[in-house]
């Protein structure tokens, strides 16, 4: 089979999108914990990262350093973003340190603000999308994060006396504003310093946090009690990845355990999803693994917190691997050795081009379910990538119609191959053991406004519209 009908096969599987969208206003109540912050968005070019390389006297080796995964002075945001630009990957660092927040402020500046922290992002998508209640845990929640809520009836964070109260509306006057970098740069763009040419291989992005609120997982007590006396429908849960050991952050972690306990304890049939996020710090790493894992129905990565979770889990070999090929084939094998270890019901790896999930026959969604969810989540994810934001409703579906990728389409061929599942490529589904893969080529777009927030609108919208 071509290219070409295997476009127009995924094309026609795609049209049940739209009935998949109308799945999503009957979904009664949805929560969102723990991270909201606002997103400071800065696309920077190749030219301007030399002139701040020169301008800093940033040693060539340092820039080139790719151990480096933390801050100890201001200008490492620059080996920050040269790592990720050289290397057309994501990161996150985090720091309590202002000056790192000064020098950004002054020395980067930024183009746009716009909601951030993937309980803030989630939120705001699945509201716009029609969910009827969504309630999003705001650590801090002054006025300029409330101006980061979409205006709609069904959003909802928590005011200074714990009540829901409509997310845009909401000012609490003491709270900080928790403001991330986060520094976009584009596929293909270039710098040469001396005789070396950096030469950015994916769009992708760098983040810089100053939050000393998500840095050490303030819960909202508001928030804490609705979910201990309000049986809403699922959790979407994230938030541990700003945590630091030196910082508490193991204890930090631990602490959410009675949490959790309670508000299953009131609901047991509440389904609890974490996404994983950049957790630079190996300790908290290991401790949402043992800790948090045993609490959640379902799991959602990309490529990078794979490799990530691999170099704990004693995978080292494999991630080696993926870091230097990361196709869909190879991360399969990262896909089912986590779904085994972890022991969740379900898994989903978003990956460029291609999403896959690994779920138990008994999950409460079933697989033709979960695939028409990830399709969903294409559509709507690249809408994003689009349009740059969701902040109508117009904006999520802009790409339905659109044909899936040639990539997309070469990385479920190779995972069809390595299966021995020739089917695959055209169903989308297939047995491996005793789960049921799910998988799906998806809409990329070439030039996106913004990649920020892509795997949080993916997984969120892959697991709910997938009902
Ligand atoms: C992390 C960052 C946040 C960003 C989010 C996007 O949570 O801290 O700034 O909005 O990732 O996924």
């Amino acid at each position: 089979m071509n290219y070409q009908e295997l476009q127009e096969i995924w094309a026609k599987k795609y049209e049940t999108v739209p009935s998949q969208l109308e799945k999503l206003k009957h979904i009664r109540s949805v929560a969102t914990a723990f991270n909201t912050n606002i997103d400071a968005i800065l696309k920077i070019k190749g030219s301007t990262l030399k002139k701040l390389i020169v301008e800093n006297n940033i040693p060539i080796n340092e820039i080139q350093d790719i151990s480096i995964s933390g801050f100890s002075r201001p200008s490492d945001v620059i080996i920050g973003i040269v790592k990720c630009f050289s290397r057309g990957i994501a990161e996150e660092w985090v720091t309590d340190d202002i000056n790192i927040y000064s020098w950004m402020e002054e020395n980067l500046g930024y183009n746009r603000l716009q909601m951030g922290g993937q309980a803030g992002i989630i939120a705001n998508a699945l509201a716009l999308l029609g969910v009827k209640k969504v309630l999003a845990h705001t650590n801090s929640h002054p006025k300029l994060q409330a101006q980061q809520f979409l205006n709609l009836d069904n959003l909802f964070g928590f005011n200074d006396n714990g009540i829901p109260e409509k997310a845009v509306n909401i000012s609490r006057e003491t709270d900080i504003p928790l403001i991330h970098w986060i520094i976009e740069f584009d596929k293909g763009d270039s710098f040469q310093i001396g005789d070396k040419t950096f030469i950015c291989p994916k769009s992708n992005r760098f983040i810089a946090t100053y939050d000393p609120l998500n840095m050490k997982l303030v819960m909202n007590k508001g928030f804490i009690n609705y979910l201990n006396t309000h049986k809403i429908s699922y959790l979407l849960l994230s938030g541990f990845h700003p945590l630091l050991e030196n910082n508490g952050g193991v204890d930090l972690v631990k602490n959410t355990i009675p949490v959790l306990r309670k508000w299953k304890k009131h609901n047991p049939n509440l389904i609890i999803h974490l996404e994983i996020a950049s957790t630079q710090d190996i300790a908290v790493r290991k401790a949402i693994v043992k800790y948090i894992v045993p609490f959640v129905d379902s799991v959602g990565l990309n490529e990078r917190e794979t490799i990530d979770l691999l170099n704990i889990l004693g995978k080292s070999d494999l991630a080696s691997d993926i870091e230097k090929n990361t196709t869909s084939d190879r991360l399969f094998d990262a896909l089912i050795f986590l779904k085994k270890l972890l022991n969740v019901k379900r898994i989903q790896l978003h990956m460029f081009g291609l999403y896959m999930t690994l779920q138990d026959h008994d999950f409460i969604h079933s697989a033709e379910q979960n695939l028409k969810g990830m399709m969903t989540a294409a559509v709507v994810s690249s809408s994003k990538a689009y349009n740059g934001e969701l902040t109508q409703y117009g904006d999520a579906i802009k790409t339905l119609g659109l044909f899936v990728s040639q990539q997309s389409l070469n990385e479920l061929s190779n995972l069809s191959g390595k299966l021995h599942e020739p089917d695959l490529l055209i169903k989308g589904i297939c047995r491996v053991e005793n789960y049921i893969l799910s998988a799906v080529p998806t809409i990329i777009i070439d030039k996106p406004k913004t990649l920020v927030g892509m795997g949080d609108t993916i997984s969120s919208v892959s697991l709910l519209a997938g009902c």
